[in-house]
């Protein structure tokens, strides 16, 4: 039990790697505060996890990670639900649909940074003040290897990953002498709703393509990227911050 009496948000849970990661926690004793806009999503994971390891392990909070008002309400909840605050997983993310830069409309851009780079800042601002309360924290922001090793069609997506990256470290060195640590994960492709958009279209040829540039051959799991949020989250990553630790394969070697 790992994560036991230990209390975790995990933004954008209701689908992908944000599913994977509150499933990994629930089994090692994490109680979870699931979040995500989609209530539907939600709600279906919050059930599975109660109905899997007991009720109270688990409440949903449908909020908007780029909305002030609804991350300190939802922040509010985990604290008054179970006590404290001692994890957050900012993984709530979206991309564009693979294409040239210069044809991707400008909503879009800012909607993609304000879910990939805003929302870290945002959630911070209401958790930060939780965990000064008990003593440390660890904040685990679910970038990409698209931060590191930038693959065409995907350019600013790219640069907000990038942006996620350099916060993640920028983050780790104010907030490590209160005992917060802060890193990020970088996901290779994974088998997740999202990965259409990367590809373009999800064809098998596509996926051929993208398996290829992996070295272990495969594409990443949610199960993958659980276990790597898992030991960050956990004490056995206790002198461990301002990672950006690729979970992919080999991928970015
Ligand atoms: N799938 C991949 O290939 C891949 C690779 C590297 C990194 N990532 C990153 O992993 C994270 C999770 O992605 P995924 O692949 O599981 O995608 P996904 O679409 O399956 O899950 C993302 C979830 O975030 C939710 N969400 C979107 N905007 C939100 C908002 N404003 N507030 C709250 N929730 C919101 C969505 O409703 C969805 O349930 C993202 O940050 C993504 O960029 C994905």
């Amino acid at each position: 039990m790992r994560l036991k009496d230990k209390v975790a948000i995990v933004t954008g849970s209701g689908s992908g790697f944000g599913e994977g990661i509150v499933e990994r926690f629930a089994e090692e004793g994490c109680k979870l505060v699931v979040n995500d806009v989609n209530a539907d999503n939600g709600n279906r994971v919050t059930d599975a996890l109660n109905a899997a390891h007991g009720d109270g392990t688990a409440v949903f909070v449908r909020a908007d990670v780029t909305s002030d008002e609804e991350v300190g309400a939802m922040v509010a909840e985990a604290v008054e639900r179970f006590g404290r605050l001692d994890v957050l997983v900012n993984n709530a993310g979206i991309s564009h649909r693979n294409m040239p830069m210069l044809d991707i409309d400008e909503d879009i851009v800012d909607r993609m940074f304000d879910v990939n780079v805003k929302a870290i800042w945002l959630a911070a601002k209401h958790a930060i003040p939780h965990f000064r309360k008990v003593g440390g924290g660890s904040i685990i922001n679910n970038a990409s290897t698209a931060g590191l090793r930038p693959r065409p069609g995907l350019s600013m997506y790219n640069a907000s990953k990038g942006a996620a990256i350099t916060l993640t470290k920028s983050m780790a060195v104010e907030f490590a002498p209160e005992n917060i640590r802060v890193n990020a994960l970088c996901p290779v492709a994974g088998e997740t709703p999202l990965l259409a958009t990367f590809m373009g279209e999800d064809t098998p040829e596509m996926r051929a393509k993208f398996r290829a540039s992996i070295p272990i051959g495969r594409l990443s799991t949610p199960r993958d990227i659980a276990n790597a949020a898992l030991y960050l989250a956990s004490d056995d990553a206790a002198f461990i911050t301002g990672v950006a630790m690729e979970v992919d394969g080999g991928r970015c070697i």
